[in-house]
């Protein structure tokens, strides 16, 4: 009976949990909600619209009109000389739409989209999730038609039609739809890299109960190769995440739509990719110290009278 690889037996189930985490987050309604990889704020979309009607430009406003339902266009037209209107909400969209791996949630900030004098903190009210699909890839325009599509108040026209009104850039969904391979990619390898995780911890529970070599070894390998896969499929997510905000705020500033990176989503993944290295150390600190003592031990035994 050894202690030794009880160590890295905990590094790996504390990477099967996070990574699991990683996984799972967001997959039901308020699970690990703030655990996303990416979040669209499209709560002020169509703050192109508020300019132009602030600035008396009607060409914008009167195209935009004209694809609408009278009852949208009454609400807008009250709400557009409001500037902190939440013009998302008056045509069926959701304040915010929050990435996971597997699906995508949506709901609305709480007390108000944006801060001001009497609003400090703003929090996330989910109203619902996609469903789970094991190789999701987020589509933003997709989603913001299901909304609308959803939200019932575009009787008259479609939903296409409104996004094409608001001007909603062609280039971020492009943007964004070249992230499709990275998005399914990262899945796969998650799913690999928690198989070896897997692997390692029987592996350790192996090298408890044989106490020899073979068991350090078995888990220096699964190990490693666990700290590969969960590596690669960290760094595509933290692309995902770098590459996908920056597109989402190049293009959809010019309509008010901005994104913002999951920080602890990246905390939950990297934290899982350093425990298994970990584990792997330990595993050469098993195969390799041990090798070291019984060299040591060796010749005191051959002196041995
Ligand atoms: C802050 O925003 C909320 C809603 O977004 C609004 O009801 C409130 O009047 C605003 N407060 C100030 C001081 O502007
Ligand atoms: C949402 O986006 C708007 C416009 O970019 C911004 O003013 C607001 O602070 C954002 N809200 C949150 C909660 O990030
Ligand atoms: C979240 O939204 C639901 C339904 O829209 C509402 O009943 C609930 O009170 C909201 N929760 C918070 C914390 O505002
Ligand atoms: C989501 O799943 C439910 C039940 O499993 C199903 O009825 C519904 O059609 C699905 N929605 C989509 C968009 O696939
Ligand atoms: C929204 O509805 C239109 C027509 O009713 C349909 O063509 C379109 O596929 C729907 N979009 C989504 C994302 O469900
Ligand atoms: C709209 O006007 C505000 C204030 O005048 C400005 O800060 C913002 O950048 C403008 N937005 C767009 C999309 O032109």
């Amino acid at each position: 009976m050894r202690f030794l690889p009880i160590l890295p037996f905990l590094l790996a189930l504390v990477a099967l949990i996070l990574g699991f985490l990683c996984i799972f987050a967001g997959s039901k309604p308020n699970f690990l909600e703030s655990y996303s990889i990416l979040t669209l704020n499209v709560s002020r979309i169509g703050q192109n619209l508020v300019n132009a009607s602030s600035s008396g430009s009607s060409s914008t406003l009167s195209s935009f009109f004209h694809d609408l339902t009278d009852p949208i266009v009454d609400e807008l037209e009250g709400d557009l000389n409001d500037a902190a209107a939440d013009i998302a909400k008056d045509l069926g969209l959701q304040d915010f739409y929050s990435i996971h791996i597997m699906d995508y949630c949506h709901g609305y900030y709480e007390p108000g989209p944006v801060k001001n004098a009497t609003i400090h903190k703003i929090s996330q009210n989910v109203t619902g999730c996609s469903n789970t699909t094991a190789m999701f890839a987020f589509d933003p325009r997709a989603a913001l038609e299901k909304s609308l599509n959803d939200s019932g108040h575009i009787a008259g026209t479609t939903a296409d039609k409104i996004l094409d009104s608001i001007d909603f850039p062609q280039d971020l969904e492009d943007g964004i739809h070249a992230l499709r391979a990275a998005f399914k990619a990262q899945f796969v390898l998650y799913c690999i890299a928690l198989s070896f995780t897997f692997l390692t911890l029987l592996s350790c529970i192996f090298w408890v109960f044989s106490g020899g070599r073979l068991g350090a070894c078995s888990d220096i390998i699964l190990a490693f190769f666990a700290f590969l896969f969960m590596g690669v499929a960290s760094a595509i997510a933290t692309a995902i995440g770098v590459k996908g905000s920056h597109v989402i705020n190049k293009y959809g500033h010019e309509i008010g739509v901005s994104a913002t990176r999951g920080g602890g989503f990246l905390g939950l993944t990297w934290g899982a990719t350093a425990c298994l290295l970990l584990a792997s150390m330990v595993g050469c600190f098993g195969c390799f110290g041990a090798h070291k003592r019984r060299q040591a031990v060796r010749p005191y035994n051959g002196e041995k009278p």
